[in-house]
């Protein structure tokens, strides 16, 4: 199977002369559909960087970012948030739900957002089909009864779930995760880690997730573990 994300040989410099960082240097890898990698290390090797530079949110310094066999370097700052919202679903450590919103109307958001970016489908689109999406959305992740419940009244675990309903959104190919489990307890995070095995398996997500967590190096296809931005064990 070929592979839907590729980097190769990446290295992202932050500041200049004696504040100079090397957060990222000269890494190679490729992940596929309904596979999940795992990327470890400790705090400042380099793992959100790379995480950034994977789902087109920073741009390398040198080295090549390849979506679905596009090289995407050579695209403008204009087309980079297409190809995010096309190919990329996110899954932050702090949740990001907009309070204001209840569970299914924050994944509305997103799939309206989407919905411009996709030239092939949904234009006809009506408020009831985004609210019918959403409500799938939001089963697919195990919050049926949550649907209409605002963030504060809501569990960690549960608002991570809508997080991963929203990362969901528009069905991208790839979801990247930076550390989803951090401010979970041990228990709800493990759930949430099942949950992204499911995505990747059941929904052929191609799945990248940060983690300290010693469970999901039981979950994942691959694992690589980074050290001042190199690749140490793979
Ligand atoms: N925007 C930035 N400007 C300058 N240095 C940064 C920036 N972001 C991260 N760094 C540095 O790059 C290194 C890697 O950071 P980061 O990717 O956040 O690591 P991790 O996620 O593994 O903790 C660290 O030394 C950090 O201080
Ligand atoms: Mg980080």
């Amino acid at each position: 199977m070929t592979l839907i994300l590729e980097i190769k040989n990446v290295t992202k410099v932050y500041g200049k002369g004696e504040n100079k960082v090397v957060a990222v240097d000269s890494v190679t890898l490729g992940i596929k559909r309904q596979e999940m990698l795992l990327i470890m290390g400790p705090s400042g090797s380099g793992k959100t960087t790379l995480l950034s530079i994977m789902g087109c949110i920073l741009h390398p310094t040198s080295g090549d970012v390849i979506v679905d066999g596009e090289r995407v370097n050579d695209l403008s700052e204009d087309e980079l948030p297409d190809i995010r919202k096309r190919y990329f679903g996110f899954v932050f450590q702090s949740f990001n739900l907009f309070q204001s919103l209840s569970a299914a109307e924050n994944v509305e958001l997103v799939l309206r957002l989407k919905n411009s970016a996709n030239p092939r489908q949904r234009h006809s689109w009506t408020g009831k089909d985004f609210r019918r999406e959403a409500l799938q959305l939001i089963e697919t992740v195990g919050l049926k009864k949550r649907a209409d419940f605002y963030p504060a009244d809501m569990s960690g675990g549960e608002k991570q779930r809508v997080a991963f309903a929203r990362a969901l959104a528009g069905d991208p190919p790839i979801i990247l995760a930076d550390e989803p489990t951090a401010n979970l307890d041990s228990k709800t995070g493990q759930e949430v880690l099942r949950l992204l095995m499911t995505l990747s398996e059941e929904y052929q997500k191609a799945v990248v997730i940060v983690s300290h967590d010693p469970k999901a190096e039981a979950l994942a296809h691959k694992v690589i573990f980074l050290e001042d931005g190199r690749i140490v064990r793979s």
